[in-house]
């Protein structure tokens, strides 16, 4: 009894270890089903999907297999090696020195194999992993692109952000790593394995011992991981969501003066991602040493009965042990341990990899709303006449926003919106290019039904100059051109027709000036001179334009007037003016009220029916007056 008794120390250390990690994974279970985190996705299914990605680089993956045999080759054969060379310098007659040379030399040459190796598989991994990440980040982002606008306003920016970026990067890792050492560690297990057996069964019996206690820290280290991994995860999207919003809203919170609150707000999410992290790290800080602590167990009771079998003079069932005999299983016992924490530590990455793939696999199979008919047309060139036949439309189900619109516009037209604010003037706009579909009625254009026009083709023929301008980080160019092909006479020409040239002549670099992040370097009316522009170079049939409400200095004003004036005569023009005085010229004027049609007609008409647009009018002109009497004053 008192001859085993360093293992018996060895073995209760074990046991108490044991069955405090398994008190706690116990503990710890309940709290985790009330967090209530399950995913929909089954790993085998994800697996598919993401192998779909990996199959045209089959080839590639193949080679890595054949590498890596090199490495697990290096793997069995470095211990045998050692082992022979010390029975060799051990024998009492005299050592044969060529026998050393020979096997230090195959040594060196495995050794340097399974680096060549070892390089060369990362090499073509990381290639293929780049090259099937950036393919799944393309699909990613087209598949965002085609989202209805409906459904992108339900998807935070932020967390669109993280799925293509930080998320197609974990599955990068995985092809680029993981699924490599996974392989290739279950082929060192095995193949150790089989080498250990080879050399002495009775001490690989003994190591084996103590493999259910690794398979147990493995099991409870993955429930805890997977849970810290999580909570890492789901606290990085929180900052990105909140970063990119409150980024984009920086100038109000500094005039509203929330720097104090939104800082308070940040370091909430902050400090809730730094003890997701520092879980995390905890996590791995037991589990590193533990099986470290397995390792050097396995490893004293080796030193232990290996002794106890050469002091005794015995052979073990047969094998005799040697000095050579214990150099083996030193090295074999760390290289049958090592690739076995990896895989547990790869099992979970593997984990947080699927989880990434299944949020980026949500979205892809998010279907888009608009979408086209199966034998929706292409359309050619078109007149421009465009109809609303009773259409009711409500963004949320329910909430009518339009009701019963009906109005036609002849081709070449101009059709002038007016209203109070939220009467639905931009909603009629944005349904015409199919932004949003309709519930009830039919837009038509040039008699077809825009639901049987493929959407690219239907889009085409607009050109739309929105309410609020969006400007591409670039130059004045790039956001003129987008990304057409124009010379610079076209350019330069487009820019003189809508009076813009007036103050891109004025810019240091002119078109080359630089526009930073959404335009913020360019005034309102500036913004919306460069859209007209970004508009007429298109040559689109039909032209909308929501003007901003925001002020415009007198001077850019009559410029806009100016351009507006030439603009009605290129094509249709469905226009929202908030100053009457733009629209004056247009050939019908429609008027609305709370999602319906109380007025419409020309000026003049509307005018003489004393309506509301005559209201209105009166308030405009009758404030100019008061304003230009003001002025005159002074
Ligand atoms: N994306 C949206 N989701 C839900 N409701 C919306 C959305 N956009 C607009 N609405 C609602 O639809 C109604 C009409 O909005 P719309 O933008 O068409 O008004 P508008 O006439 O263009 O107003 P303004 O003159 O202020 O630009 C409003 O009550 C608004 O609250
Ligand atoms: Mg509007």
């Amino acid at each position: 009894m008192t001859d085993y008794l360093p293992l018996l120390i060895v073995g209760a250390i074990i046991g108490v270890f044991s069955a405090a990690l398994i008190l706690a994974y116990v503990f710890v279970k309940d709290k985790k089903e009330s967090m209530g985190f399950e995913r929909n996705m089954k790993d085998g299914e994800l697996m598919k999907r993401l192998l779909r990605y990996a199959k045209p680089y089959w080839f590639n993956f193949v080679i890595v297999g054949l590498v890596m045999l090199l490495s697990v080759s290096y793997n069995i054969l470095s211990p045998i090696l050692t082992s022979d060379i010390t029975k060799i310098i051990q024998q009492k007659d005299g050592f044969i020195y060529n026998d050393v040379l020979w096997r230090v030399i195959i040594y060196a040459v495995v050794l340097i194999g399974s680096l060549v190796g070892t390089y060369v598989q990362a090499m073509v991994l990381q290639k293929t992993g780049q090259k099937i990440i950036s393919q799944l980040r393309e699909d990613a982002f087209t598949h965002i692109e085609s989202l209805s606008h409906a459904q992108l306003s339900h998807i935070p920016v932020g967390k669109l952000v993280t799925r293509v970026t930080n998320d197609t990067n974990a599955i990068s890792m995985m092809f680029t790593g993981m699924l490599a050492n996974l392989v290739k560690n279950v082929f060192v297990i095995v193949g150790v394995l089989v080498a250990m057996l080879f050399v002495n069964y009775m001490l690989t019996l003994m190591v084996l011992c103590f493999v259910p206690f690794i398979v147990l820290f493995t099991v409870i280290f993955r429930k805890f991981s997977r849970r810290a991994y999580r909570q890492v995860k789901n606290g990085t999207t929180d900052i990105n969501t909140y970063l990119s919003e409150h980024l984009s809203g920086m100038k109000i919170i500094q005039v509203f003066n929330r720097e104090e609150r939104k800082m308070q707000e940040f370091d909430s999410k902050n400090q809730k991602l730094y003890r997701a992290q520092r879980g995390q790290i905890f996590v791995f800080g037991i589990f590193r040493p533990s099986v470290y602590m397995l390792y050097i167990s396995s490893v004293l009771c080796l030193f232990f009965l290996a002794s106890k079998g050469a002091l005794d003079g015995r052979a073990i069932l047969g094998q005799v042990v040697d000095g050579a005999t214990v150099v083996a299983f030193y090295m074999f016992v760390s290289r049958f341990f090592n690739p076995i924490q990896n895989l547990a530590e790869q099992f979970h990455r593997l984990q947080s990899a699927f989880a990434s793939a299944e949020k980026i696999f949500t979205i892809l199979d998010i279907k888009p709303q608009v979408v086209d008919e199966a034998d929706a047309v292409e359309l050619g060139e078109i007149r421009g006449e465009i109809e609303f036949k009773n259409v009711w439309f409500a963004y949320n189900e329910g909430e009518w926003v339009l009701k019963d619109v009906s109005f036609h516009v002849n081709a070449k037209d101009t059709v002038a919106f007016v209203g109070a604010t939220g009467s639905g003037k931009t909603t009629i706009l944005s349904l015409l290019c199919r932004n949003y579909d309709i519930q009830k009625g039919e837009i038509l254009l040039d008699g077809i039904n825009i639901r049987r026009i493929k959407i690219s083709s239907l889009r085409k023929h607009f050109g739309q100059m929105l309410q609020d301008v969006f400007l591409f980080a670039g130059t004045v160019r790039s956001n003129i051109v987008l990304r057409d092909e124009f010379d610079d006479e076209e350019v330069i020409a487009a820019c003189k027709y809508v009076n813009a040239d007036k103050f891109i002549d004025k810019l240091a670099n002119g078109l080359d000036e630089e526009v930073r992040e959404r335009g913020n370097n360019f005034s309102a009316g500036q913004r919306q001179l460069l859209s007209f522009a970004r508009t007429i170079i298109h040559r689109p049939e039909i032209m909308i334009l929501d003007e901003a409400t925001a002020n415009i200095d007198t001077e850019t004003e009559l410029l806009i007037q100016d351009s507006l004036d030439k603009m009605m005569n290129i094509g249709t023009m469905l226009i929202v003016a908030h100053r009457l005085s733009t629209i004056q010229h247009a050939d019908n004027i429609i008027v609305l009220s709370d999602g319906q049609i109380i007025e419409q007609g020309n000026h003049h008409e509307l005018l003489q029916k004393k309506g509301r647009y005559y209201d209105l009018y009166m308030l405009q002109f009758n404030k100019e007056q008061l304003q230009k009497q003001a002025k005159t004053a002074q």
